[in-house]
């Protein structure tokens, strides 16, 4: 038979109850020497951090990935090396919605993945589709602004959301997407995963090649229609979190099998679209996929605060062998996320089990709030005492002087040969869907302009279904008897 615990305080001293305040008298006032009811009150009063601004709802769970091709002729990273398995953490998400919002709303899919690699964490903080709804960071915190709340109503507007769309038609690829079947999955379990921006991967050599990644889920795409996922929302606003769960907790683990596309670095110059626009895909005809290896999802967190809500992702985690490239969201987004975690977490926020990388950590940085790994002296750089050293070589840093100019410029990227905002989602419509999804399409456009949307931005709708595809156009005008 096991000791009977005691309840402690935070300091671990027993505590005499857990159900009566320390009173002058059954019926007399409270008095101020019960330490723990003011301790356990206050902690109460602490117990949130900020939501995430963006994909604040989600879920995760632990596994690894397996590297079971061998692609070290593009890249050395220690984990993408023939038989590496890496211990991960995927962390799915909606974007628009707060905490507590339904798992099934429309929305993309945030497909959030850390690698806790032999040289530090790589964090491939992607989507579940392979574009975006922009091309320029600067635009972003207009275009959240316009998919969450109104500042009088408070609540969130269809008129808002049109009205920026279709001002910004770079957005065209991302919500025709978004419109038709992929835009609500079944399961997280039952979407792909994209790291979306275009990577720079580096072998051995110094030899350099632009790289897109993709999850391809083996348990097969499956997705909601919208009135399936208006039910289960007022049903169960968790769905999508308790099947991740509860598919773990049987055995199922899920897996999604990685392929990149690889571009040589020569063919960025001159390939017919601007391989760094976040808004379009490389056709598979022109760089087609290589199977690299195996993400496993098996263990699910055991506190979600500790381990979920307080996982911090970010693009700035790039380990030896993977840099940025120039597409410009892509190094929005190094600024953006660490300092999110500074705000949100606290200065600390890698010292966190979740976030503490399983390599050794031999930073300079010490002290602040919460701090609680020793410093060692010498506590600076360089020193004649046997400190750390940083080196290039083991650093394996790979900046690019790509696409640099001596002009500097406010300016849209240059366009390649075949770039324009509505091309792609034409393909989409035109070769990808067939005639039911296209219908689908067209109805699910119908019921959300119908909801709420107001001249002169119901006429700007037309037109940029129009511009996507013509015949989709007209059919959706044609409901509004136009
Ligand atoms: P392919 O015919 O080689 O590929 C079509 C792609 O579209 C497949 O990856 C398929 O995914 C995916 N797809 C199927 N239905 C939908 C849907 N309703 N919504 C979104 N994606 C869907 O064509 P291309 O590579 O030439 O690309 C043509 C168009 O396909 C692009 O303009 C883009 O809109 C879309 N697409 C392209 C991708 C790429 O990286 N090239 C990736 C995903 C979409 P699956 O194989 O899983 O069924
Ligand atoms: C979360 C900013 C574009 C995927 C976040 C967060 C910020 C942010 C501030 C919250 C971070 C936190 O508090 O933990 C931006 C900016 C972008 C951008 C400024 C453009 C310039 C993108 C793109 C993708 C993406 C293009 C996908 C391809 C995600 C995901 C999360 C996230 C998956 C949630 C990560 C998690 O699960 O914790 N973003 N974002 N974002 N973003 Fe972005």
């Amino acid at each position: 038979m096991t000791e009977p615990r005691h309840t402690t305080n935070n300091a671990g001293i027993p505590v005499a109850s857990d159900d009566h305040s320390l009173t002058l008298g059954a019926n007399g006032p409270i008095l101020l020497q019960d330490h723990y009811l003011i301790e356990k009150n206050a902690q109460f009063n602490r117990e949130r951090v900020p939501e995430r601004v963006v994909h604040a709802k989600g879920g995760g769970a632990f596994g690894y990935f397996e590297t079971t091709e061998d692609v070290s002729r593009f890249t050395k990273a220690a984990l993408f090396q023939p038989g590496v398995k890496t211990e991960t953490l995927l962390r799915f998400s909606t974007v628009a919605g707060e905490l507590g919002s339904p798992d099934t709303w429309r929305d993309p899919r945030g497909f959030a993945l850390k690698f806790y690699t032999s040289q530090g964490n790589y964090d491939l903080v992607g989507n579940n589709t392979p574009v975006f709804f922009l091309r320029d960071p600067i635009k972003f915190p207009d275009f959240i602004r316009s998919q969450k709340r109104r500042a009088d109503t408070g609540r969130r507007d269809h008129d808002m959301q049109w009205d920026f769309w279709t001002l910004q038609p770079q957005t065209a690829h991302q919500v025709t997407w978004l419109m038709g079947d992929r835009g609500i999955p079944k399961t997280w379990r039952h979407q792909n995963g994209y790291g979306s921006h275009t990577y720079l991967w580096e072998n051995a050599a110094g030899e350099r090649s632009w790289v897109k990644y993709h999850f391809k889920t083996d348990q097969g795409i499956e997705c909601l229609t919208s009135e399936q996922a208006a039910r289960i929302a007022g049903e169960d606003a968790d769905a999508h979190r308790a099947d991740l769960w509860h598919a773990i907790e049987r055995g199922e683990y899920p897996s999604w099998t990685l392929h990149v596309q690889v571009m040589p670095y020569e063919d960025a110059a001159t390939y017919r679209f601007n391989p760094f626009d976040l808004t379009k895909v490389w056709p598979h005809a022109d760089y087609p996929l290589i199977k690299v290896g195996k993400l496993v999802l098996d263990r699910n967190p055991s506190d979600y605060f500790a381990e979920i809500e307080q996982a911090a992702f970010e693009p700035t985690n790039l380990v030896p062998g993977i840099g940025t490239s120039p597409d410009k969201m892509l190094i929005g987004r190094i600024f953006s996320y660490p300092d999110a975690h500074r705000y949100r977490i606290g200065a600390n926020y890698n010292e966190l089990p979740v976030n503490r990388p399983k390599s050794p950590v031999n930073s300079y940085s010490k002290d602040g709030a919460m701090r609680y790994t020793n410093a060692v002296d010498p506590v600076y750089a360089p020193n004649s005492y046997g400190g750390p050293h940083a080196s290039t070589q083991a650093a394996g840093e790979v900046a690019s002087a790509y696409g640099v100019e001596d002009a500097v410029t406010r300016s849209a990227y240059k366009l390649h040969a075949e770039d324009d905002d509505f091309g792609q989602p034409g393909t989409l419509i035109r070769e990808v869907m067939d005639e039911a999804q296209r219908e689908r399409l067209v109805q699910t456009v119908i019921a959300h302009a119908s909801n709420g949307v107001s001249e002169p931005v119901l006429e700007r709708v037309f037109e940029y279904w129009r511009n996507i595809d013509k015949e989709t156009g007209d059919k959706i005008a044609a409901a509004f008897g136009k």
